[in-house]
């Protein structure tokens, strides 16, 4: 039946056109950033600040992804908060979860123009809203901020007010929100753009030496989007042949030399330690050798201080500077950065750090906690039982989506709008059969393949 086929073609077309159009400007789509913080509380990966990567400029946005039904990186469902960001345009600040009952995400620092800008800002533990909190400290940037099991936050070194790079160690303790400063004997000299991971000693790790070679400036509208290029590695940026060891219990200093594989020069990088809490992964950064992807992440021995190439399987992503990196479940949590293009690769990045022996970069988020060994393919009976009812064109193979109110908006917009149009094709229709009153069309078989293969297609977002 060509004319109900034709009817059917064209109603599906239109609907295919609404749903698109739907689809696109329903879910928050974030810039790709760099810079931002990305701070884990409550289940969500809340992302603020930071700067296009496409242009430098600063973004004012504020986001989260829920990571109770994150299942696949390929489906992001980012939720926007932007309008409760009362925080000016700033980027690298440093972040962490602390206070009184380690729920509340604290932020400190950033370079900002806007002079407005307090030092420590909390997003309340009803997430509801930000707060400016009244402490008398000195701003600082490019510093990566370690919390301890005391909920004290550990802000070492980074570029101050001044603009000079620092290496003083202010203690924020977010509970009672006072500020305490650490001990600089044997510190190592002022530094930014380092690594900076807790242990399980109650002893932070610093890695990265000075970086002589720049100062390039973050505000007033300069553009630094060419660090990486323009970057002499070899004359400044940061080596790992040492590590700083700083003991937050004693309130000092110590020098560890590393051996192994030690990683080329690199700025711009993400550490975190690993399950077992006997090492230290790092990721990404601009450095020497771009051109092996698999030398963009090493592993630090905290046994032996002995760098080595783990062996990592699935696809490997493309390099990642200035970008964040939380451990999430069983997953080292990439979040944004420098280098990717979106195309190809999600805004979040998963390696599966549970084994030791073989790390895995996978899309795919497996939220089973129990289990030790790792299994590539998520079953639904290991879902959380929290799940929101899914959404899903074949069900056998596809993961679930998380069924939010949006999308129940759009399905029924779609199908009122549907409705809407199959009038509107009615008189289509009406109008086609007047053509063909006029004229005879002879139908082909070209014509027909084109339909039918069309309508074969599945309407997804
Ligand atoms: C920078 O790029 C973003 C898109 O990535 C755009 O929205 C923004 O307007 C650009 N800003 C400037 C100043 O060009
Ligand atoms: C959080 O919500 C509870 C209950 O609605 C309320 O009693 C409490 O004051 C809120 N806390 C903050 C910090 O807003
Ligand atoms: C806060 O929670 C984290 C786990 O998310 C835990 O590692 C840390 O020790 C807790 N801090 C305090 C002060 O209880
Ligand atoms: C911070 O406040 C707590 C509780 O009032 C107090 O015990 C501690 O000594 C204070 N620390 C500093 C550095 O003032
Ligand atoms: C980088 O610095 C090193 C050491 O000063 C120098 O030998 C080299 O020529 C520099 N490379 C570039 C590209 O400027
Ligand atoms: C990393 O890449 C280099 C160059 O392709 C290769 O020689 C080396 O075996 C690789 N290492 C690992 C651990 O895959």
């Amino acid at each position: 039946m060509s004319k109900f086929s034709l009817i059917y073609f064209l109603l599906w077309i239109l609907l295919q056109v609404l749903v698109d159009v739907n689809c696109q400007s329903t879910p928050f789509k974030p810039n790709v950033i760099y810079r931002h913080t990305a701070t884990f509380v409550d289940n969500k990966l809340y992302i603020l600040g930071g700067k296009d990567v496409s242009n430098g400029t600063l973004v004012k946005r504020f986001f989260y992804l829920d990571v109770s039904v994150l299942y696949d990186t390929q489906l992001l469902s980012w939720q926007d908060l932007s309008n409760i960001n009362i925080i000016p345009l700033h980027t690298d600040a440093t972040s962490t979860k602390g206070g009184v009952n380690n729920d509340t995400l604290y932020l400190y620092g950033g370079a900002s123009s806007d002079k407005t800008m307090a030092l420590v800002y909390t997003f309340d533990p009803n997430r509801t809203s930000w707060n400016p909190q009244k402490i008398t400290m000195i701003r600082k940037w490019d510093l990566t901020g370690v919390v301890d099991s005391n909920g004290k936050f550990y802000l070492w070194g980074g570029v101050n007010d001044n603009v000079a790079v620092a290496n003083d160690m202010l203690i924020l303790d977010t509970t009672n929100l006072n500020l305490s400063e650490g001990s600089l004997v044997n510190a190592p000299t002022p530094r930014f753009h380092y690594g900076a991971t807790l242990l399980p000693n109650n002893k932070i790790i610093y890695m990265g030496k000075p970086v002589i070679f720049i100062y390039f400036i973050h505000l007033g509208g300069t553009n630094d989007i060419n660090f990486g290029k323009t970057l002499n590695l070899t004359k400044g940026a940061l080596s790992l042949n040492e590590v700083y060891i700083y003991d937050t219990v004693n309130d000092n200093w110590d020098t560890k030399i590393t051996m192994g594989e030690i990683p080329s020069k690199r700025v711009g990088f993400s550490t975190i330690l690993g399950l077992d809490g006997q090492r230290i992964i790092i990721y990404g950064g601009y450095f020497n050798n771009p051109g092996y992807s698999n030398t963009t992440l090493y592993v630090l021995d905290l046994s032996n201080y002995n760098w080595y190439v783990p062996k990592i399987s699935g696809k490997n992503p493309s390099s990642r500077t200035f970008h964040k990196a939380n451990v999430i479940g069983k997953y080292m949590v990439i979040s944004f950065g420098d280098g990717y293009d979106r195309k190809v690769e999600s805004d979040i990045l998963l390696l599966d750090i549970s084994k030791n022996e073989e790390y895995i970069w996978t899309t795919k988020f497996d939220h089973s906690i129990s289990s030790p060994s790792y299994s590539p393919s998520t079953s639904s009976s290991t879902l959380s039982p929290t799940l929101s009812p899914t959404l899903s064109q074949s069900p056998s193979s596809s993961p679930p989506l998380s069924l939010n109110i949006k999308l129940v908006g759009v399905i029924i917009g779609s199908l009122l709008s549907g409705i809407f149009l199959s009038v509107g094709v009615f008189f289509v229709y009406k109008w086609y059969k007047y053509r063909q009153q006029q004229k005879t069309i002879r139908e082909n078989e070209f014509e027909k393949d084109i339909q039918i293969s069309s309508l074969q297609k599945p309407m997804v977002c």
